[in-house]
């Protein structure tokens, strides 16, 4: 249920786009911080309005209310509409309110240049809706100690959030933005590879064991268990496990380098400078612990 957000809340939190990471955030503001008001825009209102619907700390609202309105304007939308976006509504933003950018694909350079508001940029993960994730924080032009808090306090409410140096964000953005669903795509073509061999168990039931041991993968490092623990504890010398994860150590270290490239240069792409020189053909130093 849709409702007036008056008498004000604390913080108002204007959401410009329910796509996927707008959905996100209005689901796990909803579900951990409810006391929060929460204004969303779309290009189709009657679909915002849907989405808004089961939560009742948000609202409807056109982009001009939003942006006069809210205190983080958060523009969960594609890059290439950020420029437009800000250049038609950030004038009309409270004093103090702060800009929110989602994407390392737009500098905070530039996004200083067109707003005169404060700029924060956080990279959020779809974990965010079940209370988890890390989330990236990094302060942009005209953003304050305290303002920056603010913004990590509110985060910490449903993920782990990380201040960030921007001279990291791309590695920082994979490993926790983007580790989910390369995670997710890795799982995937693992359990691909085993149902091409079943012989009596459905696709079901191997998914659901598939999901049980990440959940078990995520309880162990949460108790403290490094990533070899967890191989030394389940490879048996000689067994099969240590030999999937010898056929693994063949070819993951080049095929792990190869995705983190990937996204070196997609990113360039998308800022529109030069290719960063690949990465070394030999993976780094193994990070342990
Ligand atoms: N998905 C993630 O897990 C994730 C994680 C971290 C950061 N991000 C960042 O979040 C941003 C949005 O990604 P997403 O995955 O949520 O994308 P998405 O699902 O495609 O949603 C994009 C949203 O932006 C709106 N939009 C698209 N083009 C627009 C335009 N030209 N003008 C105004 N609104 C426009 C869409 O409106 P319609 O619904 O009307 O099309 C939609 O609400 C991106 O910058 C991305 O890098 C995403």
């Amino acid at each position: 249920m849709a409702h007036e957000s008056s008498p004000r809340a604390a913080l108002t939190v204007g959401l410009v786009g329910l796509g996927r990471i707008g959905t996100v955030l209005l689901t796990a503001l909803g579900r951990f911080a409810p006391d929060v008001a929460v204004l969303a825009s779309g290009r189709e209102p009657e679909r915002v309005a849907g989405a808004v619907a089961d939560w009742p700390m948000a609202r409807a609202v056109d982009p001009q209310e939003l942006a006069s309105t809210a205190d983080l304007v958060v523009l969960c939308l594609p890059p290439q509409a950020y420029r437009a976006w800000i250049e038609a509504l950030a004038p009309t933003m409270r004093p103090g309110a702060i800009l929110v950018s989602v994407t390392n694909a737009v500098t905070l350079e530039d996004l200083g240049r067109w707003c005169a508001n404060p700029v924060i940029k956080i990279i959020p993960s779809p974990a965010h809706a079940v209370g988890r994730g890390a989330c990236l924080l990094t302060a942009g032009p005209r953003a304050t100690a305290e303002q920056v808090e603010r913004v990590r306090a509110l985060f910490a409410r449903f993920c782990r959030p990380v201040l960030t140096d921007p001279a990291d964000a791309r590695i920082a953005s994979n490993l926790a933005g983007c580790a989910p669903a390369i995670l997710a795509a890795f799982c995937a073509s693992f359990l691909d590879a085993n149902a091409a061999r079943a012989q009596a168990l459905d696709p079901e039931a191997l998914r659901a064991m598939l999901a049980e041991s990440v959940g078990a993968l995520a309880a162990l490092l949460d108790e403290g268990a490094s990533f070899e623990d967890v191989m030394r504890r389940t490879a048996t010398p000689g067994g099969t496990t240590e030999a999937a994860i010898d056929a693994l150590a063949a070819d993951g270290p080049a095929l792990c380098a190869r995705i983190v490239e990937a996204t070196f240069q997609r990113e360039a792409q998308l800022l529109g400078i030069p290719p960063p020189r690949s990465s070394p053909a030999t993976p780094g130093t193994p990070v342990r612990g």
